[in-house]
Parts: C-alpha cells; sequence; structure tokens
C-alpha cells in the first residue's frame, strides 16, 4: 500500500478579474503518494501552475483542504507558510534563481540553514548532493553568473533538496533548456526519484512527462483522468540500453493514446 502524503478536499481557486469571477481550480479531490513522480499535464491556461502552487503552499485555496503529511497547510498564513515551504518542499522552477553575489556552495548552504542550525549536517549533505548531480568542487567555488546553465539548473536542484523536501516541485523545468540540457534535468529528477525522491511536475512536454509513473490531466481547473505508467526505468544493472529505448517506446504510446482520449 501506498503512503499518502498529501491529500486535497475540494480544492478550489478563483481570481477576481474585471468584477467578475474566474474559477481556475475546481473542487479538486487529489491524494499523491509517496515516491511516487506525480506529472501533471494540461493544455496553457488549464489551472496546472496555480494546482501545484496550491500544493505547495506558494499560494492559498480559496476554498477547500490541503493536508501536507499531518499537517493541514489551508489554513497557514503567508509566514507560517514559508516556514512550512522550507523545511517541506522543494522547488524546481524554469529559470533558476540562485543569488549571484555568493558563491553555488554559499547559496546552497545559506538555504540549508534556514532550516538546520548543524552546519556540518548541511554541509555534509550539500557535497553529497552536489556529488550526485555531477557538480565539481571547483563549480561549487564559482559564482552562478560564472557557471553554465545546465549546471546552474543542477545547483538549483542541489538547493532545492538540501533540506530533504517530502515534495519536490518543478513547474516546467525544462521549459527553458535545449534539448541536451533538458534531457540532464530529466535525467537528474529521475534519479532523486529513483533514490525515494517524491516529484510533483507540471509539464506539456511528452518526453518530460513520461519520465513520471503517474499522469493527471488537468482540463479547466478539474482533473479529467489520470493514467498509470508505471515506474520509469533509467538504464543501470540489468537493462541494457535497448530495452530501455523499448521501455520509453511503450510509454510514449500509453501516454499518446492516454493525451489523445483527454482531447489534448
Ligand atoms: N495571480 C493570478 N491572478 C489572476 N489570474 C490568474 C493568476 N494566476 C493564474 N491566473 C489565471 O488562471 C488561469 C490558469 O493559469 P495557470 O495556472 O498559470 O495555467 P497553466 O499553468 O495551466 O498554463 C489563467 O487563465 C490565468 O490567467
Ligand atoms: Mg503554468
Amino acid at each position: 500500500m501506498k503512503k499518502i502524503i498529501l491529500k486535497t478536499e475540494n480544492l478550489s481557486k478563483s481570481f477576481s478579474s474585471g468584477g467578475s469571477l474566474q474559477h481556475v481550480l475546481r473542487n479538486i479531490d487529489l491524494e499523491l503518494y509517496q515516491g511516487d513522480f506525480t506529472v501533471i499535464m494540461g493544455s496553457s491556461g488549464a489551472g496546472k501552475s496555480t494546482l501545484l502552487y496550491a500544493l505547495s503552499g506558494m499560494d492559498t485555496p480559496t476554498l477547500g483542504t490541503i493536508t501536507f503529511g499531518e499537517q493541514v497547510i489551508s489554513k497557514l498564513d503567508q509566514d507560517e507558510l514559508a516556514v512550512f515551504r522550507r523545511g517541506h518542499c522543494g522547488f524546481v522552477f524554469q529559470q533558476i534563481y540562485l543569488i549571484d553575489g555568493m558563491s553555488v556552495m554559499d547559496n546552497v548552504m545559506s538555504a540549508g540553514l534556514l532550516v538546520s542550525k548543524d552546519k556540518k549536517a548541511v554541509l555534509t549533505k550539500a557535497k553529497e548532493l552536489f556529488a550526485a548531480v555531477d557538480i565539481s568542487e571547483e563549480t561549487q567555488k564559482k559564482f552562478p553568473t560564472q557557471i553554465s546553465g545546465g549546471e546552474a539548473q543542477r545547483a538549483g536542484m542541489v538547493r532545492a533538496l538540501i533540506n530533504s523536501p517530502e515534495i519536490l516541485f518543478a513547474d516546467e523545468p525544462t521549459g527553458a533548456l535545449n534539448s541536451r540540457t533538458g534531457m540532464d534535468v530529466l535525467d537528474t529528477l529521475t534519479r532523486f526519484n529513483e533514490m525515494g525522491q517524491s516529484i510533483v511536475m507540471v509539464t506539456h512536454d511528452m518526453r518530460s512527462a513520461r519520465r513520471g509513473n503517474r499522469i493527471l490531466y488537468l482540463k479547466d481547473g478539474a482533473i479529467l483522468g489520470e493514467c498509470d505508467l508505471g515506474k520509469y526505468e533509467s538504464v543501470h544493472q540489468g537493462m541494457s540500453a535497448a530495452n530501455s529505448l523499448q521501455d520509453d517506446a511503450g510509454r510514449q504510446e500509453k501516454l499518446s493514446a492516454f493525451l489523445t482520449e483527454m482531447g489534448w
């Protein structure tokens, strides 16, 4: 049995525009599970980012309840949410905002020290994560302006994971990247998911979406359907590159059929 890590009940979000209310999320009842790589798809304007912001405590819902782990976050105020997010959520956006005036390592350390006072433990974790994303000690000492876009994206992931978040949230993480760097980011996300990191990613890109095991399709602010793709198998011991490619082709076919059914 999978463990539920996040649950929404009757989640709704409305914005007022020009005197009328726009209902962007409509009565969403959703359960997310630990260890899943959940993907939220849907056309532009469907409410994907709004949903991600609500789930991650970046924004508050208009109506409904969000239970994150044991905590009901939908009733927290902005200050309480900010503290909650630091300890429980990691974020990867299209644009990585590293602070220019400090080294890559200090960017990560400062995020870690907001939550933990144990500097040694934070440093150990940072080194472990940098190694996992293949960022050398030399690169860690550089400033954000001195590293490549791909390195910045991976450093951003290290910062996102420094506080061991229950969920890593990603909104179109490959949207601004060239295809090779984008693939790199997907491989890194996949690797962290294989190590047990729960991920929720918004994307409209099929290549990105196939990395997930559970695909949700959002339309007009409601979940229209979902598709179980099973876990993505990256190339590792026991699986040849040919098998991996075949697996990916099978996933693509299944995802295409699902998206067609959803009216994509
Ligand atoms: N802060 C906001 N104020 C007013 N309207 C918003 C706001 N955020 C999103 N919206 C509206 O909600 C709808 C869904 O937006 P969004 O969640 O960004 O969609 P998606 O990520 O699926 O493209 C859009 O029509 C957008 O204009
Ligand atoms: Mg969006």
